[in-house]
């Protein structure tokens, strides 16, 4: 028996931050990226609710760490909060889902709003945070329902800052978040139903948004993108690009978009068969990689050459953003990776997101991945 259940209240549109104003009078506790803090949005916030700057915590790092966690559970704690906003990209909503969670663990329960200020994570609406464990030099991917925030507000205007590289790296998160979900090993029609509606916006505005980024189309569209995709992730998991994203972003420091950018093409080629000969013929995962890039527009042929195209569609977007193709380029040196392989390759082969890959990897396959990626 499976169950789909949204417990997630949504307002989305230009202006949609007005929501926040239900807060006030309330004890709110505003977790927010640096930027937020400083371009005017957090104050304006913070206006909507009748609070203050005191109520502001936006010492967010990228990629939240352990310690973060733990300094923002403090100020929540100190505040007395009852509400929680994360106002920001996936980091700050990271660290708020993390501080929900601890401060669940002592009885306390908050109520808990997401507003992103990237089209990438679809942190507002999924059941999950990554954490950076620095000492152990992994990120940790934990998922608990209690995790989801209770209301989620798109309002794609506060994308509109957005430096063009976040917006690239953001994009491709989507894409990979998307095209993960249509594969996994949880995917169903009402999974496949918002991957596929993601797919079609993503590539569709992806680098609409990356040339303009005051365009008001491309940025909404993004912003719907990426919130389907996190609803067809969340629900169906997903995969290997992100296992590796995660243990390769630990171990050199690269933004979480950008190693999802970089493996994609590889892993679709992979998870496809397209190395084996007559393998993409045999693989449901690249009938239904064929049937993604149907969707978007992609030529369309037998399955491999297909999914041939889909894996070039990709190097090419990658390509037009400026995304670099390999991990050298990116000033990882052989002997880094050397230093750092079998630890990747174990952390890799363990992340949770491993499970719901749809072809399960041995160490020799990631490895392989990893030095095609190296380049
Ligand atoms: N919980 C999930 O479901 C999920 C899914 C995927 C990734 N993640 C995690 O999310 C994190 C990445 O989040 P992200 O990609 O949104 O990046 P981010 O939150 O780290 O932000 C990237 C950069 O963009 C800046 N920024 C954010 N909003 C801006 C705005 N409106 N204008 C100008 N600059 C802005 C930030 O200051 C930062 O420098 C990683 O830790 C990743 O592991 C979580
Ligand atoms: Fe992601």
């Amino acid at each position: 028996m499976e169950n789909f259940s949204l417990n997630s209240n949504l307002y989305f549109g230009a202006g949609a931050i007005d929501a926040l104003a239900a807060f006030n009078g309330k004890r709110v506790a505003i977790v927010a990226d640096p930027i937020i803090g400083k371009n005017g949005i957090g104050d304006s916030a913070a206006g909507l609710m009748g609070c203050g700057k005191n109520a502001i915590f936006d010492r967010i790092e990228p990629d939240p760490s352990l310690e973060q966690v733990a300094d923002c559970c403090r100020f929540v704690e100190e505040l007395r909060a009852e509400i929680i906003v994360a106002i920001g990209g996936g980091s700050a909503i990271d660290t708020a889902k993390a501080v929900v969670l601890v401060l669940c663990g002592k009885g306390k329960k908050l109520y808990f709003a997401a507003v992103p200020t990237t089209a990438g994570t679809g942190s507002e609406v999924t059941d999950c945070t990554v954490v950076s464990d620095h000492a152990a030099g992994r990120k940790v991917l934990i998922s608990d329902p209690r995790m989801v925030p209770d209301m989620a507000v798109l309002d794609y205007t506060l994308t509109k800052t957005v430096p063009k590289a976040v917006t690239a790296f953001t994009g491709m998160d989507v894409i990979t978040h998307a095209l993960e979900a249509y594969v996994a090993n949880k995917a169903n029609s009402i999974t496949d139903a918002y991957a596929e509606k993601s797919l079609r916006l993503a590539f569709g505005n992806l680098y609409e948004a990356y040339l303009h980024g005051d365009s008001d189309t491309a940025r909404e569209n993004m912003m719907m993108a990426s919130y389907l995709a996190g609803l067809a992730f969340t629900k169906a998991g997903l995969g290997i690009c992100h296992s590796i994203a995660h243990a390769i972003g630990a171990a050199f420091n690269i933004p979480h978009g950008e190693a999802n950018a970089i493996l994609l093409p590889h892993v679709v080629a992979f998870n496809s068969g397209l190395d084996v000969p007559f393998g993409a013929d045999k693989s449901p995962s690249a009938a239904k990689y064929a049937e993604a890039a149907r969707i978007v527009g992609i030529p369309v042929g037998g399955t491999r050459l297909t999914v041939q195209y889909l894996v070039r569609a990709l190097e090419d977007l990658n390509n037009k953003m400026s995304i670099p193709r390999t991990l050298m380029q990116l000033g990882v040196s052989a002997a880094d990776m050397k230093e750092r392989r079998a630890g990747i390759i174990d952390a890799a082969l363990k992340d949770s997101c491993t499970a719901a890959n749809p072809v399960q990897p041995d160490a020799g396959q990631i490895g392989k991945i990893l030095d095609r990626v190296m380049g």
